[in-house]
């Protein structure tokens, strides 16, 4: 079977490696991949919203079962638009409608949903741009009416930086004011201002056909640029799974109180939701709450899921796609993973690209998923804020993250970072 796998980060590039390991598989194409998915593959470079592009490939290839990487063509509806040409409804689509998209494309979508639905998560309140000063004042006198910190959620997707979290009132309402105005373009003409929630953050992934669902492992993802949780947030600077407070009590609970009400919830709202869905959650002594959900994998977090699987996940795809995942099972490897994202100098704010890596070849004791590279005149060089992920696998995540690091050592280019403190509060 053919297969396209859209995206071009480290998450693509642990899905292609698992994908090529398949049986089931005869062709693995990456649009547009990077210079680690062109050893799992076939890159072509088609953008991930270029959606006749990526329909014509699926055509001049026969290509069954399309994997969306990130959330960008989902919230942009590349499930609807394959289904609603009449050559291609039959391919499978590993990613929700546009309509399912919303959960991670709308916070207030996301927030109404959990609240129908008795998904515990942070109390809320919604404001938008409106006629006047209205709703301006009205989330004011809202922000002076509760405690400290005050978390402000731009509503549309932000590329991971529209949450604003305060501790001052006044300063809460000028960013609300900055974000009305347009900081974040239209993602910021609705905020969610939330409640705070003190704890410790994990990802959960399942699987779901609409109907039943797999438990992917969980993860922890080091959001932060800075060692000790410091500094900027960024996409994720490191992983481990599994993760010891996600015991069986809190995965009952996780199980109950919110995978079967979201799975049962986007039924009951006639969403056709075929994907993978992520919940952000935060674990408040014992008791889990809903952060964010995101309707694709996570990234670092795939770099530590993808290789404790066992099952072979073009299978899964396709039980997903034909709405037979209730027949299938998933093998996790009881072994734990790690990861070490090196970044370009300057994440998460500007950075050179075109920089050439070196050292790969010495990378031998682990896995090297590439997350910003392409090729340039044969060479590897760097292409995004991050780079390259270093995994391991091992029988304790101590035992993965020694050897993660001893990998990362001898890779470099200019200005390589990267954390030397991941997992240091587990
Ligand atoms: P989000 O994009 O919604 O995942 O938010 C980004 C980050 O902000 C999260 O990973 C949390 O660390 C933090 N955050 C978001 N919402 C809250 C909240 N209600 N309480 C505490 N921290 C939060
Ligand atoms: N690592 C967090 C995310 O993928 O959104």
């Amino acid at each position: 079977m053919n297969v396209l796998l859209i995206g071009s980060g480290g998450r693509e590039h642990a899905i292609a490696w698992k994908l090529m390991q398949s049986p089931l598989l005869t062709k693995l194409f990456i649009a547009p991949g990077n210079a680690g998915t062109a050893l799992c593959g076939i890159n072509v470079p088609i953008a991930v919203d270029n959606f006749p592009a990526l329909a014509q490939l699926v055509r001049s290839e026969k290509i069954k079962i399309v994997v969306v990487g990130p959330e960008d063509p989902l919230v942009k509806g590349i499930s609807d638009y394959f289904k609603d040409q009449d050559d291609l409804r039959w391919v499978g689509v590993i990613g929700p409608s546009e309509s399912g998209a919303r959960l991670e494309g709308s916070k207030d979508f996301a927030k109404q949903f959990m609240e129908k639905y008795n998904i515990p998560t942070a109390r809320y309140r919604t404001f938008s741009v409106g006629k006047g000063n209205e709703q301006m004042e009205a989330a004011s006198a809202f922000i002076r009416s509760v405690s400290p910190p005050y978390v402000l959620k731009a509503d549309g997707l932000a590329a991971g930086k529209g949450v604003v979290i305060l501790n001052d009132p006044e300063q809460a309402i000028t960013e609300l004011g900055e974000m009305f105005d347009g900081k974040f373009g239209q993602a910021g003409k609705k905020v969610v201002i939330e409640e705070f929630l003190e704890g410790i953050e994990l990802s959960v992934f399942v699987l779901t056909d609409g109907n039943s669902w797999l438990l992917l492992p969980e993860a922890k993802d080091y959001k932060r640029i800075g060692e000790g949780d410091t500094g900027l947030n960024t996409g994720g600077m490191g992983a481990i799974s599994p993760v010891s407070f996600a015991n069986p009590d809190f995965m009952e609970k996780v199980k109950t109180r919110i995978i079967e009400p979201t799975i049962n919830g986007l039924k009951a709202s006639g969403i056709h939701y075929q994907g993978f869905i992520f919940f952000g959650l935060i674990n408040v002594q014992g008791e889990p709450f809903v952060i964010e959900y995101n309707v694709r994998m996570g990234d670092p977090e795939s770099e530590v899921v993808i290789p404790r699987i066992k099952s072979d996940l073009l299978e899964l795809f396709i039980a997903t796609a034909e709405g037979k995942l209730n027949s299938k099972e998933l093998v996790i490897s009881k072994d734990s993973a790690a990861t070490v994202m090196m970044v370009s100098g300057g994440y998460p704010g500007d950075y050179q690209k075109g920089l050439p890596v070196t050292g790969l070849e010495l990378a031998t004791d682990g896995i090297v998923f590439h997350a910003g590279t392409t090729i340039s005149e044969k060479l590897v060089v760097t292409n995004g804020g991050r780079v390259l992920a270093f995994t391991s696998v091992d029988t304790t995540w101590k035992k993965a993250l020694k050897r993660s690091y001893k990998n990362a050592k001898g890779v470099s280019f200019k200005g390589a970072f990267y954390r030397r403190d991941i997992g240091f509060d587990l």
